[in-house]
C-alpha cells in the first residue's frame, strides 16, 4: 500500500513488457497537437458560444486561448522535465504525492472521455445531414433524445473506428494524422476565402449583449462572456495529448516543447481568424447552437458546395481529434492501472504497443455517453476535468521551480511567477464559470473517486515496491 504523500521518482521506468514503443519526434507530435486541438471547439462550439456571449465570443476566444496558452506553458516545462507517460497525473505524482496524482488522474479521465464523446457527437452533427440527404438515413438515428432522436448511432460508429484504428498500432495512426491535419487546415482556409469577403461590421452590434461574468438570463440558460469562455476553451486544449506521448518520443526532452507550443500557437492564429470570418459573415443568432455552424455560414452567404465540402471535410478530419484524445485516454488509464491505483491487468500491451483492453473499455463508455446526451453538457464536464488538471500542471511547475530551481529542465517557461499564477487563477475562474449542473456533476465525479481511492487505489498502489521501477522518495522502498 502506498502512502497518501508517496511521490514518484522522476526517472522511474516501467517494467518489462509494460513500455511503449518509441516511434514518434516532434512533426508527429505538432501534428498531433494540431489534429487534437482543431476541432469541435471551432466547427461546432464556436456556435453555442455565440448563443451566450453574442459576437463577444470573440473576447471568450481570447480569455480561453490566453488561459490555456499559460497552462501549455507550464505544461511544456514539466512535460521535458518528466518525461513519461501520463501527463498531468504524472507530473502531480512526482511533484505533490499520490492522492492529489489520483485526483488529477480522475479529472483526466474525465475530460478524455468526454472529449472524445463530444467530438464524436460533433462529427455527427456534420455526418448526419449529409447521411441523410445522400442516403436517406433516418434523422432520428443520428440524433440523441434531447433533440428529438433517438439515438446518436453516427456518434457511436466513429467511436468504434478510430478504436480500432488505435489498436492496429501507434505509428499507422501517428501517420494518417498528418494527413487529415493538412486536409482540415485547408477546409478551414476555404471557409475564410469565401466567408471573409462577407464581412459586414454590423453583424458585430451589439457586440456583447449578455455581459461579462456568467450569469442567468431569462430564458434559464447561463449567458456572458465568461460562460461561453469556460465553454470555449475545449477549443484550445488538445496540446497536452501530446504530454501523454512521452514515452513514445524519441527525443521527448526536445521534442514535447516544441509540439506543445508549435501547436497551441498555430491553433490560436487560425481560431482568431476563423471567429472574425465567421462573426463578420452572418448576424450570430443564425448560427448560433447549430450542430453545423460553419457550414450554415457558407449556406447563408451562398456558398452551398463550399458548404458541402466543409461538411465533408470536417467527416473526414474530426476523427483526427477523437484518435488523440482516445489515444491520450488509454494512455492515463494503462499509467494509472501500472501504478496500481487502477486494475493491473489494464496495463498489458499488444505486440503493436497499444493496450487493446483499455482501448475496448473506454471505447464503449464513451461510445454509450455519445448516443445520448447533448454537446454542451458533455463539453462542460470535459472541460471542468481540465480545468482542474491544467492548473495543477502550473502549480507542479511553481513547487518544482522552488523544490528544484536548478534541476535541469529541455523548456523553462518564461516569466514563470507570472505565467503560473495566471494559468491556476484563469482556470479556477473559468471553473466557476461553467453551468452550475456542471459543477455539481463534476463535484459528484470527484467523490465517487475518492471512493474508489480508498477502496481501491490506495491498497493497491506500487508506489514504493521495489520490483515496481517507482519508487517513492518520501520512505524506505525496504
Ligand atoms: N480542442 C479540441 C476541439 O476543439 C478538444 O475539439
Amino acid at each position: 500500500m502506498g502512502r497518501w504523500n508517496t511521490r514518484k521518482r522522476i526517472d522511474a521506468t516501467p517494467q518489462d513488457g509494460q513500455s511503449l514503443a518509441r516511434t514518434l519526434s516532434w512533426p508527429h507530435l505538432i501534428a498531433m497537437g494540431v489534429g487534437a486541438i482543431v476541432g469541435t471547439g471551432i466547427l461546432t462550439l464556436i456556435g453555442i458560444g455565440a448563443d451566450k456571449a453574442g459576437p463577444a465570443v470573440l473576447l471568450s476566444f481570447l480569455i480561453a486561448g490566453f488561459v490555456c496558452a499559460c497552462a501549455a506553458l507550464a505544461y511544456a516545462e514539466m512535460a521535458a522535465m518528466i518525461p513519461a507517460s501520463g501527463s498531468a497525473y504524472t507530473y502531480s505524482y512526482v511533484v505533490m504525492g499520490e492522492v492529489f496524482a489520483w485526483i488529477i488522474g480522475w479529472s483526466l479521465i474525465l475530460e478524455y472521455s468526454l472529449v472524445v464523446s463530444a467530438v464524436a457527437v460533433s462529427w455527427s452533427g456534420y455526418a448526419a445531414p449529409l447521411l441523410n440527404s445522400w442516403l436517406g438515413a433516418p434523422m432520428a438515428l443520428m440524433q440523441a433524445p434531447h433533440v428529438g432522436g433517438i439515438a446518436n448511432l453516427p456518434a457511436l460508429f466513429i467511436i468504434l473506428a478510430v478504436a480500432g484504428l488505435l489498436i492496429a498500432g501507434t505509428r499507422k495512426s501517428a501517420g494518417l494524422t498528418m494527413i487529415l491535419v493538412a486536409v482540415k487546415l485547408s477546409a478551414l482556409a476555404i471557409f475564410v476565402w469565401f466567408a471573409l469577403p462577407h464581412f459586414n461590421a454590423a453583424n458585430l452590434e451589439p457586440f456583447s449583449p449578455y455581459g461579462f461574468a456568467r450569469n442567468m438570463s431569462s430564458d434559464g440558460i447561463e449567458r456572458g462572456v465568461m460562460a461561453a469562455a469556460a465553454i470555449i476553451f475545449s477549443a484550445f486544449y488538445g496540446f497536452d495529448a501530446i504530454a501523454t506521448a512521452a514515452e513514445e518520443t524519441r527525443n521527448p526532452k526536445r521534442d514535447l516543447a516544441i509540439g506543445i507550443m508549435g501547436s497551441m500557437l498555430a491553433c490560436a492564429a487560425i481560431y482568431t481568424v476563423i471567429a472574425l470570418a465567421a462573426l463578420g459573415a452572418a448576424p450570430f443568432t443564425r448560427f448560433a447552437n447549430s450542430p453545423e455552424p460553419l457550414a450554415l455560414i457558407l449556406r447563408e452567404i451562398n456558398q452551398p458546395g463550399a458548404a458541402r465540402f466543409l461538411a465533408v471535410t470536417a467527416v473526414i478530419t474530426l476523427p483526427t481529434v477523437i484518435m488523440a484524445f482516445f489515444y491520450g485516454q488509454s494512455r492515463i488509464f494503462f499509467v494509472m492501472a501500472r501504478d496500481g491505483l487502477l486494475p493491473h491487468g489494464l496495463s498489458k500491451v499488444s505486440s503493436s504497443g497499444a493496450p487493446v483492453r483499455i482501448t475496448l473499455f473506454t471505447g464503449a463508455v464513451v461510445g454509450v455517453i455519445a448516443l445520448f446526451f447533448p454537446l454542451d453538457e458533455i463539453v462542460a464536464l470535459a472541460n471542468a476535468g481540465t480545468l482542474v488538471a491544467f492548473s495543477a500542471v502550473a502549480l507542479c511547475m511553481l513547487i518544482m521551480r522552488r523544490r528544484a530551481p536548478d534541476a535541469p529542465r529541455g523548456f523553462r517557461t518564461p516569466l514563470a511567477w507570472v505565467v503560473g499564477p495566471i494559468a491556476v487563477a484563469g482556470c479556477l475562474y473559468l471553473l466557476a464559470s461553467l453551468p452550475q449542473k456542471t459543477q455539481i456533476w463534476f463535484l459528484i465525479w470527484n467523490l465517487a473517486g475518492v471512493g474508489l481511492y480508498l477502496a481501491y487505489g490506495r491498497r493497491h498502489s506500487l508506489a514504493g515496491r521495489p520490483m515496481a521501477g517507482r519508487a517513492d522518495s518520501t520512505r524506505d522502498p525496504n
